[in-house]
């Protein structure tokens, strides 16, 4: 029988909770691999851990996340760790893990929490759960873009507070998709799918950019390929849809927002990176764009006195674009399966390239 011990927090009090146990397995539990799970996953990859019986895990049993000196305790002598997205895997923690460090399991398909280099350097393996959060992710970029462009946030707030008063003929009038030109920075798996969900809405045009044009995924939803200034210039309607590298950071700014139309509509749910967020104030209080909506901002969360707040053009939402729970369980499942792959040696289902 393996025995795991959990971990949690109460009122920031370090507390062990009853055991989990797994029963069927031959070998002793402290000839098993040590792995750190640093948050409490969603049960479906919890059960594929639990059940493999192939490795020893605990796990910060909590929503919250590990306090960072708690963390670098418990990955010492780890071979795996399985993160999420707000835990820095950085030289100092893998320093902390020491050299029997494995395998480095991200349920998240941005990487950008992840020092690369190091874990290059290190011969560290790292899986991520791209593909399994794409539909989610597109689905909830399409509901904040029309949030945001048909007021639905202002529009319930009028109507709940007494603003409602007779129809009135250009009262909360926004912006349509029909014969609309989207623009997409970053034209991945999840720009794809974001434009293949838009095409309904009878969209004009979709253009993009990217490092290199990507024709292979642009025939699927005929875009075009375009410089950042001229995706800046013709989109009504523009998402981003990059990864965080040093290359995109900031790459919204100023000189980005003062090329786009006066009624386009920004939409962001990559990583709140990728914009400066004081020019990103300034078009949106000065009228230089229409609105923007936001699923990932800096620092996550944006502190609830933020100047964006007060703008009624800016729609923010808590980084929640890849939850639902069919979509989350299966990132858990991936990262579990992504985790024991990479112990055994063998090839993850998906891996990050160094
Ligand atoms: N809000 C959320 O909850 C959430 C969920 C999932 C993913 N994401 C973010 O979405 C991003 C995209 O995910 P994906 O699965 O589509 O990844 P992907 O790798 O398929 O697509 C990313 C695209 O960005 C492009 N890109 C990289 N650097 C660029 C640059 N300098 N200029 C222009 N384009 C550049 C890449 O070439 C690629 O085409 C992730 O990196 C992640 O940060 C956010």
């Amino acid at each position: 029988m393996l025995v795991m011990w959990c971990t949690r927090t109460a009122l920031g009090r370090l507390q062990r909770i009853a055991p989990c146990t797994v029963t069927g397995f031959n070998r002793a539990m402290s000839t098993l691999p040590k792995v750190y799970v640093t948050r409490k996953v969603p049960p479906d990859g919890l059960d594929i851990l639990r059940k493999s019986g192939q490795v020893q895990f605990e796990m910060w049993d909590s929503d919250d996340p590990v306090p960072r000196v708690e963390l670098l305790k418990k990955v010492k002598g780890c071979e795996g760790i399985l993160c999420v997205l707000t835990e820095k895997i950085d030289a100092q923690l893998l320093n902390a893990a020491g050299p029997n460090l494995k395998v480095v399991s991200t349920m998240s398909v941005g990487f950008d929490h992840l020092s690369l280099d190091e874990l290059k350097k290190r011969g560290i393996r790292v899986g991520y759960t791209p593909d399994v959060l794409t539909d989610s992710v597109a689905e909830l970029t399409v509901a904040l873009l029309l949030a945001t462009s048909r007021r639905l946030i202002e529009a319930t707030h009028e109507a709940k507070t007494g603003g409602w008063g007779t129809w009135r003929t250009l009262w909360l009038c926004g912006h349509e998709l029909a014969n609309s030109t989207v623009g997409i920075l970053g034209l991945g798996r999840i720009g794809v799918a974001i434009a293949e969900r838009l095409k309904s809405f009878k969209v004009k045009k979709f253009i993009y950019t990217d490092v290199a044009p990507r024709p292979e995924l642009a025939n699927m939803i005929e875009a075009e390929y375009v410089s950042l200034d001229e995706l800046a210039k013709q989109s009504d309607f523009l998402a981003i849809c990059c990864a965080l590298t040093p290359e995109t950071y900031g790459i919204c700014n100023w000189n980005l927002f003062s090329k786009m139309k006066k009624n386009a509509i920004f939409i962001n749910t990559s990583r709140g990176g990728v914009v400066n967020q004081e020019d990103l104030y300034e078009a949106l209080s000065t009228g230089l764009i229409a609105g923007a909506g936001l699923d990932v901002t800096t620092p996550e969360p944006l502190p609830t006195h933020h100047p964006l707040f007060t703008l009624k053009n800016c729609v923010i939402l808590p980084h929640i674009a890849s939850a639902s729970y069919t979509t989350r369980n299966s990132m858990s499942a991936l990262a579990a399966d992504n985790l024991l792959a990479g112990l055994r040696g063998e090839t993850m289902p998906k891996e990050l390239k160094l």
